[in-house]
This record gives structure tokens, sequence and C-alpha cells, in this order.
């Protein structure tokens, strides 16, 4: 059974990407995976900083999440949109992941890209630059990706997608991600 990570890059408690992630990580389950959502919000590390990192190494809390990334096969990630790029968030999580010198995390991994914005285009600015930056680590992003635009308006009170065709275009893309890992 294919084993995916799925997390959101913001921790803020009512973050739309945490629940479009968490639906994502429903619809992986429902297509045949095994799927764990974790909120990074458990795993608080500083801002990069080269000083510091030469004075303590890479925080606990990476090498924890790297450990657990690299149980995986691999990620649906949710990304927020911040100024037409990646969260500060998830950026500073892979630039720490990055520096784990006993094992790469990331590389070889395969990974789904989502995002959900309040805004008209859905997040699209961010997940270009999330794909280049995982890419540069080794990791196969899947061709297609799922925008979720005026995401504020676009759950229910149970906290499903009020338009059925959302739904579905989500378990499409975790069914490629699926496939893709044989
Ligand atoms: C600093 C900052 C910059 C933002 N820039 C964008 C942007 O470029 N495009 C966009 O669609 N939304 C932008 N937003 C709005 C976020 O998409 C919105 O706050 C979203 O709900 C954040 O994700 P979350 O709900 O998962 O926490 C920005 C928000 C912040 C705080």
């Amino acid at each position: 059974m294919s084993r995916v990570l799925v997390f959101a890059g913001s921790a803020r408690q009512a973050s739309l990407n945490k629940q479009l992630a968490q639906l994502g990580a429903a619809a992986l389950t429902a297509a045949g995976a095994e799927a764990r959502f974790i909120d990074l919000g458990d795993y608080p590390m500083p801002i990069y900083h080269g000083d510091l990192e030469a004075a303590d190494g890479v925080p606990p809390k990476a090498i924890e999440l790297g450990r657990l990334i690299h149980e995986y096969d691999a990620l649906l990630i949710a990304s927020p949109e911040n100024n037409a790029s990646v969260s500060s968030l998830l950026k500073n999580t892979i630039d720490w992941l990055s520096r784990i010198r006993e094992f790469t995390p990331l590389e070889g991994k395969t990974a789904a890209l989502i995002a959900a914005s309040p805004g008209a285009f859905g997040g699209v600015r961010g997940l270009y630059h999330l794909r280049a930056i995982l890419n540069t680590l080794g990791v196969e992003v899947l061709a297609q990706q799922f925008l979720l635009p005026r995401a504020h308006q676009a759950f229910g009170a149970d906290g499903e997608f009020i338009d059925p065709k959302q739904a579905e275009q989500l378990a499409k893309l975790v069914q490629r991600l699926v496939q893709a890992l044989g």
C-alpha cells in the first residue's frame, strides 16, 4: 500500500490549506493509499540562519520531520500563496530539511501539489515556485495539480467541498498520485 504524508504550508488554526489537505488525505484513503495528515505547527523550528546551524546544527524538529518524510513514499502538500510565492513556513521548513546531512528526506519522493486561496487564482503562482524548489531537491512533482480559488467560500459546515466538481478533481489528482506510485 502506498504511503502518503499530507501537510499544509500554514499552521494557522483556521487554515484553508489545512482544511484542503485534510480532504486530500481522505481522498487518498478512498483511493486505497495510507495517508497521514500532519500539522507543521507541531514541528516548530527557527528561521534558517547559517550561524545558528553552525552553532547548533539542524533543529531536532527538522530532523524528526525529515525522518517521518523518509518513511513515506510520497507527499501531498497544500501550499498557501504569499506574495505570489510559497509561505515562509513552508520555505523555512524545506530549507532546514535540505540541510540534514545524515540522510536526504526529500530526494526520490513523489509529490502532488494543491493550493487554497481566497483569491481568484487559487494560489497558482505559489505552486509554480514550490514545484521548482522541490525539483531542485530531487522530488518528482506530478504535472497535474489542484487549485481552490475563493477557498473561504468553498467549504460547507461539514468541512466538505460545496461544489462536488471540486471533490471530483481532487479525487482525480490523488488517484494519479497513487497510480504514479505503482
Ligand atoms: C503576507 C501575505 C501575503 C499574501 N499573498 C497572497 C498572494 O500573493 N496570493 C493569494 O492568493 N493570496 C495571498 N494571501 C492570502 C492568503 O492566500 C490567505 O491568507 C490564505 O487564507 C492563507 O492560507 P491559510 O488559510 O491556509 O492560512 C496573502 C496573505 C498574507 C498573510
